[in-house]
């Protein structure tokens, strides 16, 4: 079962990243965010926000061909971008582990792609696009 904790309208880029940074003081040492929601929905801008409010300075980027970032801030920060991934399979086979079992926090975009892969007790947050630069964020919890 999930449980819906809250959700969350935004009304600009800016307003994302904000949402991002109070999502942030959810997370603790190996915690999971699974972010689903298509194209441009602005799983990207809510990333830069939690890598902020984690104290991430370097600026999250989505790099064409890189599936796994690290980044440094008061923990370990990885951002996954499963968008080019085949599937479970492939993603295996990254040695993801580290990220996902290790010490920091990860946040994996496109996550309904690699859904095997996502650790049981990840945070779910979907993103959809409400209208023009609307945006309606959903967090969610699995219960055990
Ligand atoms: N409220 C909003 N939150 C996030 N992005 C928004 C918002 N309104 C408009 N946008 C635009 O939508 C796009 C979201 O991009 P991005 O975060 O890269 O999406 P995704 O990673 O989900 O594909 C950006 O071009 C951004 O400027
Ligand atoms: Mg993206």
């Amino acid at each position: 079962m999930e449980i819906c904790l809250f959700s969350i309208v935004s009304s600009s880029p800016e307003e994302t990243i904000a949402a991002g940074e109070r999502i942030a003081a959810l997370l603790r040492k190996g915690s999971v965010v699974a972010l689903c929601g298509g194209l441009g929905a602005g799983k990207t801008w809510l990333t830069k926000g939690i890598a902020r409010g984690l104290g991430v300075t370097e600026e999250v980027t989505s790099p064409t061909y890189t599936i796994i970032s690290e980044y440094e801030g008061r923990l370990p920060f990885y951002h996954i971008d499963a968008y080019r991934l085949r599937g479970d399979d492939e993603f295996a086979t990254l040695g993801a582990d580290d990220a996902l079992y290790g010490n920091g926090v990860t946040v994996i975009e496109w996550s309904e792609r690699v859904a095997q892969s996502i650790p049981d007790n990840a945070l779910t947050i979907e993103i959809s696009i409400l209208e023009d630069t609307h945006r309606l964020i959903v967090v969610k919890e699995a219960t055990p």
